[in-house]
Formats: structure tokens, sequence, C-alpha cells
């Protein structure tokens, strides 16, 4: 697999495989929008712990004075670097958890007037980053109403969990995934299915399951995430979805209750 496939032609019957309208990528690879202010885009592949390879995607928020909100950034190419600088002003970069992190020092070089904000862990892992702001359960005042947030407590890595009030989208890092069957080849693959990081619905991998502590603080956090009218939800591990999000949450969680 060399990138996922946000937009599958055969996809139209199951609602987690909904076509995202196709903009021109005559001059490479740029943002597709994924509903009002909020695009999605797709990078190359990364290498994760053991050799995994994983696809990478980003998204980017408009917010109310025109600036961009930009999630778990992706390799900046020129392409994307164009349609930025046409879009609007780059002023939040977002690294959602602590696994997230690797392209922030070319977007800081790139847009040195940003505000990079990390998750719990990220700044350890990042010395050579100015950090504006260590992201928690707060929503800091430059995107309060317009973008929720929440801190998922996870022994592997903590993740900050955000929602986009005017597209009513979620959105998570690698806390839900579904990435193709076919994504891994040989043990990786069979790992990868047991530990629920493939397949065609979003859900959370075994081995977040066992690192999701303390268990009741996990509870009160996800029933935060289950209280936005979710209709949308963005991963960075699978196909997103574009309707009835809410409800797939609700399944998502089960085994937490
Ligand atoms: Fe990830």
């Amino acid at each position: 697999m060399t990138r996922s496939d946000p937009n599958p032609a055969d996809s139209t019957a199951n609602p987690i495989h909904n076509p995202i309208p196709e903009q021109d990528q005559s001059t490479g690879p740029v943002p597709q929008v994924f509903g009002p202010d909020i695009w999605i885009h797709d990078g190359p592949q990364v290498e994760g712990a053991a050799g995994f390879q994983f696809p990478t995607r980003m998204a980017l928020i408009r917010l109310a004075d025109g600036g961009l909100f930009v999630w778990s950034p992706v390799a900046l190419t020129p392409a994307l670097a164009d349609w930025i600088t046409e879009t609007g002003p780059v002023r939040h970069i977002v690294a959602p958890n602590a696994l997230h992190h690797v392209f922030l020092p070319a977007w800081q070089v790139a847009y040195p007037q940003a505000q990079i904000h990390g998750a719990p862990g990220v700044a350890e892992k990042r010395e050579e980053i100015r950090f504006a702001s260590l992201l928690g359960d707060a929503v800091p005042e430059d995107w309060k109403g317009q973008v929720e947030q929440v801190l998922i407590p996870n022994r592997i890595a903590d993740e900050v969990v955000f929602f986009h009030r005017a597209s009513a989208t979620v959105i998570v890092t690698d806390l839900l995934q579904a990435m193709p069957p076919g994504s891994f080849r040989g043990w990786r693959a069979l790992v990868a299915r047991l530990d629920l990081m493939t397949g065609d619905t979003p859900r959370v991998p075994r081995k977040f399951r066992m690192a999701l502590r303390p268990r009741d603080v996990v509870r009160g956090r996800v029933e935060h995430v289950l209280g936005w009218p979710a209709e949308r939800l963005i991963l960075a591990h699978g196909r997103p979805v574009t309707r009835d999000a809410h409800a797939l949450l609700r399944r998502a969680f089960r085994w937490l209750y």
C-alpha cells in the first residue's frame, strides 16, 4: 500500500467509505474538502515501532479569523505549501500525541510565526521545537467555541481528541484505527489484525485498551467525546467517516463500559 485512499470508488453503500469531493491535483496532491472550513491531506508513509509502515493524514481547519489550525502535519510539499498560501496563514500547529511529531521541525522552519502546541510527551521528544503550549483539557482562547478538545490518558501515548463544531467532525490520532486489510505483510499483518489496527470499522487497538488508564478517568473523557454532536470522523490511520459518526463512536467505545 502506498497511501490510504479516502475516496474509494466502490464505497457508496457504506457510510464509513462515503466519497469525498476531489479537487484539482494537477500540481500534486493538495488537501481535500472534508466539510465547511476543514480539509484533510494524506502524506507519505512513515515507519513506526517494530517496522510497521503507517499511512499519514493531517487535517486543516480555517478558524473564524482566517488563520489555519493544522492538526498532525505530514510532509510539507511544494503543492501543499502553495495551497496553504492561497488558503490562509498558519496560526496553530498541533501535535496531538507523542507519536505524531516527525514533521514538526520542517513546519516550524516554514511557518516560524505559527504557534506549535504539543500533547503531553511531545516536547520531550522534540527539544528543538519552541512550543507555545502543552495541550490538555482546557481549550485555548484562540480556538474556543470553534474547536473543542479533551485529553484521553493513555500509558502508551496520551492523546488529545478534537471536535470541529462547524463541520461536526471528531478528530482522533491513534485512538481509533481502521487501516485496510492488506496494509501489512507477514507477521505484521497478523499482529495488526489481532490488535484491531486493520479492518473496515474504526476500533480502539487492543494495546490501547490495556493502556487507557486510569479507567474511571478515561470513561469520563470518552463520555465527553460522546457528548459532542458528531457527524464526521477523521482518523490518522483509516478511512474518514462522513456521517453517523456519533453512533460509530458509541459502538467503538462500548467495550469500555
Ligand atoms: Fe499514528
